[in-house]
């Protein structure tokens, strides 16, 4: 049972950008056939890739958006097929701060390359150095991700919403020291830096009252094995005690600036050991799911019968082998 909604299975589809879209946020035929698959898989709940909440949030010109009704009412066509299928299916909200893809965004009207304190992340690929969000811009973005929601759940189908606060996005570069360098009360202590997520939530919460709402909260800063920097995983444990208190239904754990371990194509959870840290801190409270480096049917028990989460996030195995779900159980 995840919020009010009963899910056949413990998997969970993680976000997948498609770049299936066109300029417009229409879904293409192969937008349709690559969410055809997910519906048809088996899964217990699924995540559709990151939607741009606003035009200077944008990650790539074509990503799917949610800053408009005629944009959210494209995607009813992406929400029917996983109706159909009687799978729930949230849509996971995004403002890409200095983490956007596409240098010609930077050209685009109705863009602005803004980050929270004017410095670049660790993965940006833009030269062009953003410029420092105002407090006026950041109570924009803050209901922006509200009427987001409520455009995802009322005019696109969806169940609920994911906020994205991973791999180096906006929110993850408020909560991480490395890019958060503000001296008003959005910087500074970890409970500033988290500050910009709390309101998003608590805002999205009361834009979808009753719908699902989970956020992907990036762990820390660096892959397993790379020396400590910016945001802990004990800083992580209580920025997820924060969103349980705040009505949140689950947690999606990844990283943050390291990224979501692109590299890596075996089958191993990465990410477990600070995943494991997080959920012993949260005790209950919430449920978590876990991403990263889950292949096999073995590596997604192993997860949960050693307590690391509750639902199990997979995201490349989908596009290698989109048949898995039946595989493991005709192993049963
Ligand atoms: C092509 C691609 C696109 C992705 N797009 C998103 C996204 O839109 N939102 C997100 O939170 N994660 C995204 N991810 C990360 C995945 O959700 C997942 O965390 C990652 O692939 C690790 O899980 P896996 O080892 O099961 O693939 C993407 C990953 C890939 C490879």
């Amino acid at each position: 049972m995840v919020g009010n909604i009963v899910i056949a299975n413990r998997i969970l589809a993680e976000p997948m950008a498609t770049q299936s879209f066109d300029e417009d946020g229409v879904p293409t035929g192969k937008t349709m056939e690559i969410y055809m698959n997910y519906a048809s898989s088996g899964v217990g709940i699924a995540i559709t890739e990151h939607h741009a909440v606003h035009p200077w949030g944008r990650n790539r010109i074509n990503q799917p958006r949610l800053y408009d009704k005629e944009s959210a009412s494209y995607l009813l066509q992406v929400t029917d097929l996983f109706r159909r299928k009687h799978i729930p299916v949230i849509a996971q909200l995004n403002f890409a701060g200095s983490m956007t893809a596409d240098e010609e965004l930077l050209q685009a009207k109705h863009f602005e390359y803004v980050s929270p304190s004017g410095k670049h992340s660790p993965r940006d690929v833009i030269a062009v150095s953003p410029r420092a969000l105002t407090k006026a811009e950041i109570d924009i973005i803050i209901e922006s991700f509200a009427n987001a929601a409520y455009r995802a759940v009322n005019f696109a189908g969806y169940d609920g919403v994911q906020i994205h606060c991973a791999h180096g996005y906006l929110l993850g570069q408020f909560l991480s020291p490395m890019t958060n360098r503000r001296n008003d009360t959005y910087g500074g202590i970890l409970r500033n830096r988290a500050r910009m997520l709390y309101d998003v939530v608590s805002e999205v919460r009361k834009a979808i009252p009753g719908k699902l709402l989970s956020v992907r909260l990036g762990m820390v800063d660096q892959m397993p094995g790379e020396p400590t920097k910016g945001l802990t995983v004990d800083d992580t444990a209580r920025v997820a005690k924060g969103l349980a208190a705040l009505g949140v239904n689950w947690i999606g754990l990844s990283g943050n600036h390291s990224g979501f371990g692109a590299d890596r194509n075996d089958d191993c959870p990465y990410f477990a050991q600070p995943a494991e840290v997080v959920h012993e801190a949260i005790d209950g409270e919430i449920l978590i799911d876990y991403a990263g480096g889950v292949r096999s049917k073995k590596t997604a028990l192993d997860l949960l019968e050693k307590n690391v989460c509750e639902i199990v996030g997979i995201g490349r195995l989908f596009s290698r082998d989109p048949n898995f779900i039946s595989k493991w159980r005709e192993a049963d």
